[in-house]
């Protein structure tokens, strides 16, 4: 079992989540990050860090954003760690206006 970014990272990459993970399993992508599911120990502290509410755990991902439970696990292991914080992206599409 394992987190999940999902949606509402996109565009945003608050990136604090990453600073919080005691395993190191965040990868960066272009838009958005992704957990290694092979990492993760499910400790829930990411999901609490995040601005968007973009990290559930798989078993409560929402309906419509099922299918980034499989886009992590096939993106994480192609994309770069990340560990450290870093400027938000917050795009168009982030909420970041909303909070
Ligand atoms: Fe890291 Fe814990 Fe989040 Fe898993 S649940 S990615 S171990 S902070
Ligand atoms: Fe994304 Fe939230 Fe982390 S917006 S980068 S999952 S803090």
């Amino acid at each position: 079992m394992a987190f999940v970014v999902t949606e509402p990272c996109f565009n945003c990459k608050y990136t604090q989540c990453v600073t919080v993970c005691p395993c190191d399993c965040f990868h960066e992508g272009e838009n958005m990050l992704f957990i290694d599911p092979e990492c993760c120990i499910d400790c829930e502290a990411c999901s609490l860090e995040c601005p968007v509410g973009a990290i559930f755990h798989e078993d409560a991902v929402p309906e419509p954003w099922q299918e980034f439970i499989a886009l992590n696990a096939e993106m994480a292991p192609n994309c770069p760690s990340i560990t450290e914080s870093k400027v938000p992206l917050a795009g168009k599409h982030c909420r970041s206006e909303t909070i």
